[in-house]
């Protein structure tokens, strides 16, 4: 199976419509983030589900319990593939409950990777935020959530909590010689599938590639893994 997301970090839809229509040879799965959707909205995610392709909407949802539920449901009928929520327990037990038993899944993102120690006591957290991680990594498997965003340095403790058959889906890889851009703490594509990555989202490595086509086949070679 491959196992790369394409992250559509775009302005407009004809720009993205220009990255998909460069990598739609060797992947079929794009994630859409708030930028793209606030630009393009749900026309375009069903524009990409139209052409087959599947659809990670990277929407983090976080909101009271019933319209993060309602919101679920019109996301599930529409062909998404895959929603994050933000790993509150409110929050992730109304997801689940409203995409039902659609296709769609539901990921939980556990503590954002921009925030620190001081952010964390700031937003009034007692914890050390290994501590709030684990936690949240927890609640997220209490409240049946199908799967988890996770950093690939905490992939392989993540995938010992979460046992076998939950999604981890993995973003900030960087093949060995890559350009690393803002990202910090990477680790190789190869390095986040050995320890328990079940996708990977790839942006800049593949979407600032002069062969976008190209920069994906390689990462596939990497993982010793064909396109399709
Ligand atoms: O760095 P790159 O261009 O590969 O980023 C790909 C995607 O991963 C982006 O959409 C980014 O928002 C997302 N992401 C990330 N690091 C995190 C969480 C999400 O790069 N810790």
């Amino acid at each position: 199976m491959n196992p790369i997301i394409i992250a559509l970090d775009c302005e407009t839809a004809s720009e993205a419509r220009k990255i998909v229509d460069a990598t739609s040879k060797s992947v079929g799965f794009y994630k859409v983030g708030l930028e793209l959707y606030a630009a393009a909205g749900m026309e375009f995610v069903k524009e990409l589900i139209k052409r087959r392709k599947k659809v990670f909407l990277d929407l983090k949802l976080h909101d009271i319990g019933e319209t993060v539920r309602r919101a679920t449901v019109q996301i599930a009928k529409s062909g998404v593939s895959f929603l994050t929520v933000h790993a509150e327990p409110q929050v992730m037990r109304a997801a689940v409950a409203g995409r039902g038993s659609s296709k769609l899944k539901i990921l939980a993102v556990t503590v954002l990777t921009s925030l620190d120690q001081v952010d964390i006591h700031e937003m009034g957290y007692p914890y050390a935020i290994r501590k709030l991680f684990d936690l949240r990594v927890r609640n997220a498997m209490r409240a049946g959530v199908d799967g988890l965003v996770c950093s690939p340095l905490e992939v392989g403790d993540v995938r010992r909590i979460a046992g076998g058959d939950k999604l981890l889906v993995t973003p900030g890889v960087r093949s060995a010689g890559a350009v690393k851009g803002d990202q910090k703490r990477v680790a190789t594509p190869a390095q986040a599938m050995a320890d328990g990555a079940s996708y990977l989202v790839v942006g800049r490595q593949v979407t600032h590639a002069v062969d976008p086509n190209k920069a994906v086949r390689e990462i596939l070679d990497e993982l010793k893994l064909s396109a399709r």
